[in-house]
């Protein structure tokens, strides 16, 4: 009898997914549904950044482009990311992904052997363990400790799961669900443990600029770290692109290369109309400050002060 990999055992998934569907199929029965389920964002994306996207089909950028994506949004985004967190980036170290969620699996792909373990944070996003599970991993898990302003990291959880086996750690800093923020001691000592042990550091930076006050640090920042981080970028929440699917990794040029290969294999490129609407979101007039909402001022449906 024909039989599905065995590997498929071990895939989890994002359940919010599951319930979107389910909660679709009941409003379109006539019911109310407050979407409390999904990350998504309840704005629409920014108009110059639709226009953008519009033109570029008119304009016919409905072809193959690069595996690792156009030059003028790799560009824009070297700059963008490497500027709010004061390392110097080249376009080289970017790698267009169709959202942030691929660069997880990527990452995991270039990084980890089957039988590696790499640390991740529970509660956190699910397809962290998820995918370490399914590429034959062992995931191994971290948790936060209640404090009086929020969460902390239990580094000494942390420091006893480390084993010689280890070879990653996925940190989330403005975490999901539990939106808890290290302070600069936590971050250093995270990233202390990483040189110390010698371990890649997938840095999931979703919500970097997704705050209502302060602004957001980087772990790649560190010294030492961004020769051995991987950061997480995505559209998705900043801009409200969350359906448009467009992120992408900033990494060490070796691990570049190796993720720029994995795209060719794997979906050729990403959507290129989709790339020239991130180059408007990064250099038209509306990219928003590091202070201010996913495309608050934009649309109006927050107040400018916000
Ligand atoms: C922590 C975290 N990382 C990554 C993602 C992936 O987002 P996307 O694939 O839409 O860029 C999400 C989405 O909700 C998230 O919450």
């Amino acid at each position: 009898m024909q039989q599905l990999a065995h590997r498929l055992e071990r895939l989890g998934t994002e359940t919010a997914f599951s319930v979107a569907q389910a909660a679709a199929a009941w409003k379109a029965k006539g019911n109310r549904v407050f979407p409390f389920h999904l990350g998504d964002i309840n704005i629409p994306t920014a108009g110059n950044i639709v226009e953008a996207m519009n033109r570029a089909i008119a304009d016919g950028y409905t072809g193959y482009c690069p595996g690792p994506g156009i030059p003028q949004l790799r560009e824009a985004l070297a700059e963008d990311i490497g500027s709010r967190r004061g390392i110097d980036f080249s376009p080289d170290n970017v790698v267009v992904m169709t959202g942030g969620k691929p660069v997880i699996t990527k990452f995991l792909q270039a990084v980890m052997n089957p039988g590696q373990e790499v640390l991740y944070p529970n509660p956190g996003f699910p397809i962290y363990e998820s995918q370490i599970e399914y590429l034959g991993g062992t995931a191994v898990p971290y948790r936060y400790l209640p404090t009086s302003t929020g969460f902390s990291i239990d580094l000494d959880q942390i420091r006893a799961s480390i084993t010689p086996n280890t070879v990653a750690i996925i940190y989330n800093d403005l975490q999901n669900p539990i939106s808890a923020e290290s302070t600069a001691g936590e971050r250093e000592a995270i990233a202390q443990l990483a040189q110390e042990h010698d371990l890649w550091v997938l840095s999931d930076e979703a919500y970097f600029e997704t705050r209502y006050e302060g602004v957001s640090s980087s772990i790649a920042s560190l010294p030492g770290m961004a020769e051995r981080t991987v950061i997480l970028y995505t559209f998705s929440k900043k801009f409200a692109m969350t359906g448009s699917r467009l992120g992408c990794a900033v990494a060490p040029l070796e691990i570049a290369r190796v993720l720029s290969t994995l795209n060719t294999n794997d979906e050729s490129c990403t959507t290129h109309y989709v790339q020239w609407a991130g180059v408007e979101a990064l250099r038209g007039p509306r990219n928003p400050c590091s202070r201010c909402l996913t495309s608050c001022r934009s649309v109006g449906t927050l107040p400018a002060s916000s």
